[in-house]
């Protein structure tokens, strides 16, 4: 189905998405304990409106979020997990203790059609959110594994999400919300050439305090123009 504006509202079969060293493909519960290892991290969250969780947390929060898989009412979101190829997930990262566990055969990956046996480890996870479907806005962002930041992966994982947002899911304009203060997040936006829109000064309360909100955004003739 499709919105007024183009968006296209109902799944799409876009998945898996493949870049280089990554794959994206909806977040599911077999994920939990990748997603807790960078869940249980305060560095991570900082700028984050989630508290450290524990196991059982994440694993609350993951089941939750892997219901996330349609964009058909403003505010829908979906959340994609963001696994390294096999290639890339050896001796790349976290410890070697870490990484035999997760080098499993996960049979439903199997049935998705997403990977053909040895899973990588899920370094990070991007979220969707359908802003508004009559006027086909995106918003989105993202939360990696501080063992996988400074690698580049968040930079292809999120340049696939623009990819998801304008080619398959139709955008106009995708934007994302986010601290100021959040250094590494606003270079990401610069690198994938959005545009900061709006600074809100102290417009959240953030872990307890007042915070400011920047607001960047990309429209889909900027996007065509330095894709
Ligand atoms: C925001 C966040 C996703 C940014 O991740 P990041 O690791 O800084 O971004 P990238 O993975 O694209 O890495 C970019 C860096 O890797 C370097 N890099 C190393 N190898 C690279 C490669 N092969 N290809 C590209 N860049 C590479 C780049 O030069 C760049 O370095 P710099 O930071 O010194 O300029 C990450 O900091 C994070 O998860 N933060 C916690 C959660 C959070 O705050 N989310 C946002 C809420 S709004």
């Amino acid at each position: 189905m499709t919105t007024p504006a183009g968006l296209t509202t109902l799944p799409f079969d876009a998945y898996p998405l493949r870049t280089d060293r990554l794959m994206l493909r909806p977040l599911t519960d077999a994920d939990v304990d990748d997603v807790f290892a960078y869940q249980s991290d305060a560095e991570v969250v900082r700028y984050l409106p989630w508290p450290v969780r524990d196991l059982d947390e994440s694993r609350e929060h993951t089941l939750t979020r892997a219901g996330f898989t349609r964009l058909e009412n403003d505010r829908d979101a979906l959340i994609l997990a963001v696994e390294l190829h096999g290639e890339h997930g050896d001796g790349d990262g976290r410890s070697d203790e870490h990484q035999t566990d997760e080098r499993q055969t996960d049979e439903s990956q199997n049935d998705a059609g997403v990977n053909d046996g040895v899973r990588g480890p899920v370094i990070g996870d991007l979220t969707v959110v359908l802003e508004s479907g009559e006027l086909a806005q995106i918003e989105i962002g993202w939360v990696f594994h501080p063992d996988y930041q400074r690698k580049g992966y968040a930079t292809e994982a999120a340049r696939a999400l623009l990819e998801l947002a304008f080619a398959h899911i139709g955008a106009h304009r995708v934007l994302a919300r986010l601290d100021p203060h959040n250094t590494a997040s606003v270079a990401l936006c610069q690198r994938l050439g959005m545009r900061q829109e709006a600074y809100f000064r102290e417009s959240e309360i953030l872990k307890g305090e007042w915070g400011d909100l920047a607001i960047y955004a990309l429209l889909r003739s900027e996007w065509e123009a330095v894709r």
